[in-house]
Parts: C-alpha cells; structure tokens; sequence
C-alpha cells in the first residue's frame, strides 16, 4: 500500500499539518520532542483506531482544543481508501471509511496496515507477557476484523466472569450462573487460542531464515505460542473442551481469589534463541536482532495474507542498528512504503543516499527539503 495525504488538525503538537507523499522512501528530520514521533502516531492510529503509545485518546487531541482530526488518503492495489478519525474530548471518536462512518472500530481493520518499529519494542522481548499478547493481537487484528472483534467480546466476557466470580464470594448461591459464562468464555477464547498459535507458527517460520540471515547463520530462532489451555490434537472441540475443564477444575479457586486463573489474558509467546529463552539469557544485541527478525517478518507476514506490503514506520531506530542490519531493512525498503525519524541525517548513513523525500520537522511544522 501507498500513503499518498496525511492531513492532521489539531494532533499533538500540531495544528495544522498537510503532507503529500510521492516517494517509497519518507525521512522526518528534527531536534527532540519537535513532532517526528507524533506523525507516525498519527499514522498507526490510521491503521489501528489507536495510539501505539497511550491509551488515552484526550492526549492525542491539542492541548486546550477540544477535538481533532487526521485523515489519510492510501493507494492499495483494490482501489484509493480515505480514512478519517475525529477526535473529541467530550464525545467517542468517529472513523469514516470513504466518507462513510464505521459502526464499529474492527471495520478500520485492513484498510491501512503498518508495521511500527521503535525502541520501545525491546520490551517485546524483555518485559513480561502483556506487551507478547500485544503484539500478537494488534498483528492478527489488522488482517483479521473476526479476530478483533472476538478479543473485544472475550475481554468483555471475562470482566463480567471476574465480576462474577467477586459476587459469589457475597453470594454463593450466584454459582449456578457460572457456566454460561464459561461456555462462552470457552467459545471465543478457543478461537483466539486457535488464531494465535496459527500466527505463531506462520510468523516462525518467515522469522527464523530473517533471524539466520541477520546472524549469519549461527542462530536459530524459535517462537512458541504458550497456551494456559492444552491443545491436545489441534482439533478445535478438542481444544475447547480443555478449556472448559480447565475452568471448571479451577472454579473453587478462581471464586476464592475473585479472578480467571486461565485463558488467553494468561498466555504468552516465547522466544528462543538456539534453544535457549531470549528473555532470560538473550544478550542485549541478541535481543534487538530477535526484535528486528520479529519486525521484518510481520511486514512479510501480512504481504503473504494480504498480498500487500503495510507500511513501515521505523520511529528512531535506525541508531541503534549497526551497518549490517541497517543493510537488511534497506532491502525491504524498495518493497515497502518506508517513513524514517531520526534526529540528525548522520544516523542514517546506510540509507541517506537512497532517494526520498525528507521533512524537516520543527515546532509542529513540517518543511520539504531537497533530498
Ligand atoms: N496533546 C498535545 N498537545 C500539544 N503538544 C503536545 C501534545 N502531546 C505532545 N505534545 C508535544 O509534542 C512534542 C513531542 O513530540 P514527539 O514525541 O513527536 O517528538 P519527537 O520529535 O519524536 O522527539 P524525540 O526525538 O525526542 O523522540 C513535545 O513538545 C510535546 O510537548
Ligand atoms: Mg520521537
């Protein structure tokens, strides 16, 4: 996919930002804290209906203003999609597709994919599940618009199985409730169960020959999807009739401690470096490289579902990466639409000679610069 118009009205520390792209290849060159990172936000929430840095949709709205708005224009091979999403601090937010407002947020899902890449994903490998889960799910939901509207309905099914459970501490009798709400539990967690693990494993194996690649061979990576529930089989009535014994084998202590003990809020992806589990005994460069194998395989992940390359924002990284890698993401730049930060164009030395448009970003305003 192409990204042709980045509109943005009152965003972060914008007021008004019109930037037209012509080019594979987008550099975003500014002092710190200048607005660099805050296109590329503005970009992901086009792809996703979300930051990738808050939660908090007031904070992505000017300070003192009231609402904003940012809108994309992409090229991709069936047809040109306009994507709007309004802002409010006072109301929810409303995305159009094409002029027509989505009735819910899984319908953004697939009309612009991105990969993103900062620094910030080392935590990927080095903090605990939560950030492995997130991944995972903002991989699968923007192919998948099932996938995303299932985790919605899970975690909402699990909040009140919780509430419940908080209940029948009160109120014991309320017990006999229970099993509907593990049946459906049961139901939709067996399908994102099911989702993940097939992601893994297609995510594996692209990862493992990028990961080959960039440590010259003397590395093999492995990813596992870790599930609180036994597959068995593979069979999917197999699956779910674990996870319902699962819950009710832990149901006295699930009432006892007011919360699901099991189920996909618990799982996790491991990775492993020639057997050994990165997170425990990866080497901070070991760690990175794991990271960037991840990366470049999500973007070859979603060209084999979708037959399209999602765009790749690449957010202050590229300082981080010594000559060799840099070269490798540099092959995946003539395929993919590529949009750079860095502070300064000596960060960038493997790619600067290549041709591109370049932004300077300063104070909430961009300025095209000869390249
Ligand atoms: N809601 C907001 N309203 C106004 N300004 C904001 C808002 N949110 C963030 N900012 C401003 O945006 C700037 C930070 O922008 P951004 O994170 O894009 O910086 P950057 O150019 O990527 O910097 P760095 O090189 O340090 O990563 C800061 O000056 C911050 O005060
Ligand atoms: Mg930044």
């Amino acid at each position: 996919m192409f990204l042709r118009e980045l509109s943005l009205r009152s965003f972060r520390n914008y007021d008004s930002l019109e930037l037209k792209f012509s080019s594979n290849l987008i550099f975003f060159i500014g002092r710190n804290a200048q607005g660099k990172t805050n296109i590329l936000e503005s970009i992901f929430l086009s792809c996703t209906g979300r930051s990738h840095r808050t939660s908090r949709d007031k904070e992505l709205i000017k300070r003192d203003h009231d609402r904003s708005l940012v809108k994309t224009r992409v090229e991709k091979l069936r047809g040109i999609s306009e994507i709007s999403i309004y802002l409010s601090s006072s109301d929810k937010k409303i995305v159009t597709i094409n002029g027509t407002p989505a009735k819910r947020m899984g319908e953004l899902m697939g009309h612009l994919n991105c990969v993103m890449f900062s620094s910030e994903d080392l935590k990927i490998i080095e903090e605990g599940p939560v950030e492995r889960r997130r991944f995972m799910d903002m991989e699968i939901s923007q192919i998948k618009p099932k996938y995303f509207y299932f985790l919605q309905q899970y975690n909402r099914i699990l909040n009140h199985r919780n509430y419940l459970l908080k209940e029948i501490q009160r109120k014991p009798a309320l017990e006999k409730t229970l099993p509907v709400w593990n049946e459906q539990l049961a139901e939709t967690g067996t399908y994102i169960t099911v989702q993940r693990k097939n992601f893994v494993n297609s995510l594996q194996n692209i990862a493992r020959e990028i990961h080959k690649k960039l440590s010259c061979n003397t590395e093999e990576l492995s990813l596992v999807y870790k599930s609180s529930v036994p597959f068995g089989t593979g069979d999917i009535r197999e699956i779910k009739e674990n996870f319902l014994k699962e819950l009710e084998q832990r149901q006295a202590d699930d009432i006892q401690r007011g919360i699901t003990g099991i189920g996909c809020q618990r799982d996790d992806m491991l990775t492993a470096i020639n057997g050994a589990d990165t997170r425990i005994f990866g080497s901070q460069g070991q760690k990175r490289t794991v990271v960037l194998s991840l990366k470049l395989s999500e973007l070859e992940f979603m060209y084999r579902e979708t037959g399209e390359y999602p765009l790749l924002l690449l957010d202050d990284v590229m300082s981080e990466l010594d000559p060799f890698r840099q070269a490798m993401l540099i092959e995946y730049i003539g395929r993919v639409q590529t949009f750079i930060t860095a502070t300064d164009l000596n960060q960038l030395k493997a790619v600067s000679d290549l041709k591109g448009q370049m932004f300077h970003i300063e104070a909430g305003k961009a300025r095209e610069q000869a390249v």
